[in-house]
């Protein structure tokens, strides 16, 4: 660039003004760009002032260019034939022999277009006694001027046959700038302390800063689809009016997990198979005492309408620590602060989308760490109703229309829902969320009144991101098998 900058200036120097950068003879390893690059830079500082010229031009392929010089196809092969009864007719044979396949081929059905040739017997004579051939003065003249007088339509028909291309060229008229001289200074990119010291800024030369440049493309961060998904869900929670709640905590008391949720101890979700229990430390500190005895209570001899369970009560298994198996273990948290809350009893909307844990072996739809989408309401007098209105609006945000309920079972809610949305890609009915009304022996020993009814329910995150994103294996979204460049170029998903 710098040996090209010196070029520019000296020609200046010596000529005035380069009426056509194409006369400047380039560095050797110099491309047109680093010659605009030069031309770019010394204008940025004003040393020269510069002109754009834009042209654009034919030339000839090389059929073009054979043309050009042997003449049309149609053309050649007239030549080859004899004048009626002036010799032997020639045959299409005799001509690919003569000319070639392609040609005999292209210059016999032009010859006839052009009424130039005849057939004669077998063969084919000589009609008219001189031609002209167009193609060829054309071709010539384009090879000459870059143009033709006839204008676009035969430049565009010579084209179209592929005997002419387009061209572009690009040149510049250079003149002085106000700064001109024939160096180069230096420009200063930075103002630094060493020049405030030295003084030595009053005389530098700064380069001026270029706003039409384009940065460099950054390489940006970007969301997981698992991440974009959950924040859809999000703004859908949020625009419903719901509160997000704290799922910080992985690791949960078997209490908070079960207990509360009036889950029997003896329940097989309890068992090490399906849950992960922690062991250092194993157990955790008592919940508040009036609390755990209420569900103790409720447990063992039952309450509230209740029966309870019958079975013995063990303090042991309602300590252990586990990994949450599902967030509504944070739910039970919440509601009991709900429930016991100064000034009494609020109507809630809450949700909350984080991950749960299940010693679960992974498969194309499993995972044994997955997220739940999990939410409550409380108010009074909530029915079944409400809660199938409440998923029909949910559900419909995600563009999920057409929902089934089925009756299941939770030991923490009657009556309990499956629900199922169509999923036309597959034809099938996918089961997508599990709910139900919270029963009184989870909500009145967390000091619920009877007339208030709490709604719950929890998704998989995964299944619906699966779905959106056509993901095949759960095990692409999460883990070692994450392909870092499908998730850069996975689109927003819009619900
Ligand atoms: N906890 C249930 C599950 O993990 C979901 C659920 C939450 C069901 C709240 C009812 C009420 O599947």
């Amino acid at each position: 660039m710098e040996e090209t900058q010196d070029l520019i200036l000296r020609t200046l120097d010596e000529q005035g003004t380069i009426e056509d950068s194409r006369s400047l003879v380039l560095p050797t390893g110099a491309s047109r760009d680093d010659a605009l690059a030069a031309l770019s830079s010394l204008k940025s500082r004003d040393m020269i002032t510069f002109t754009t010229h834009k042209r654009e031009f034919h030339v000839l392929t090389a059929e073009g260019e054979q043309i050009a010089r042997e003449g049309s196809h149609e053309a050649r092969l007239w030549n080859v034939l004899p004048v009626k009864g002036q010799g032997q007719p020639l045959s299409m044979k005799d001509l690919q022999q003569k000319l070639g396949a392609d040609s005999a081929s292209i210059g016999h059905r032009n010859a006839f277009k052009n009424k130039w040739i005849v057939k004669d017997g077998d063969g084919f004579v000589k009609l008219v006694s001189s031609i002209q051939d167009t193609t060829k003065d054309l071709l010539l003249e384009v090879e000459s001027s870059g143009t033709l007088a006839a204008g676009k339509k035969a430049l565009d028909e010579l084209q179209k046959r592929k005997l002419i291309t387009i061209k572009k060229d690009q040149w510049y008229t250079v003149e002085k700038g106000p700064e001109f001289s024939v160096s180069v200074i230096k420009m200063e990119t930075d103002l630094t302390a060493e020049m405030l010291a030295s003084g030595s800024w009053k005389t530098a030369s700064f380069k001026k800063y270029n706003f039409d440049a384009l940065g460099a493309p950054t390489m940006g961060g970007a969301l997981h689809p698992l991440l974009n998904f959950r924040e859809e869900v999000r703004n859908i929670f949020l625009e419903m009016g719901f509160a997000e709640m704290p799922t910080a905590s992985f690791v949960e008391s078997s209490f908070w997990c079960f207990d509360a949720l009036f889950v029997p101890q003896q329940h097989p979700a309890r068992d090490l198979q399906d849950t992960f229990y922690l062991s250092d430390p194993s157990t955790s500190l008592p919940p508040p005492k009036s609390y755990y005895d209420a569900v103790a209570k409720v447990h063992e001899h039952g309450g509230y309408g209740s029966i309870g369970y019958r079975a013995p009560w063990s303090d042991e298994d309602a300590s252990k620590l586990i990994l949450r198996t599902h967030t509504t273990a944070t739910s039970s948290h919440l509601l009991r602060e709900i429930a016991t809350q100064k000034g009494g009893f609020k109507p809630a909307k809450l949700f909350s989308i984080d991950r749960v844990f299940r010693n679960e072996s992974t498969d194309a739809t499993h995972l044994a760490e997955f997220h739940q989408v999990e939410g409550v309401v409380a108010d009074k007098n909530l029915t079944l109703g409400d809660l199938i209105g409440f998923m029909k609006t949910f559900f419909a945000k995600m563009g999920l229309d057409n929902l089934r309920f089925k009756p299941a079972y939770n030991p923490y809610t009657e009556p309990s829902m499956e629900i199922f949305a169509y999923h036309s890609a597959s034809g099938k009915w996918l089961e997508i969320g599990n709910s139900g009304m919270f029963r009184p022996e989870m909500l009145e020993p967390m000091g619920f009144p009877k007339d208030i009814h709490v709604l719950g329910w929890g998704l998989s995150l995964e299944r619906p991101t699966m779905i959106k994103y056509k993901y095949k294996d759960i095990r692409t979204l999460v883990g070692h098998r994450v392909n870092i460049k499908q998730v850069a170029e996975a689109f927003a998903v819009r619900l």
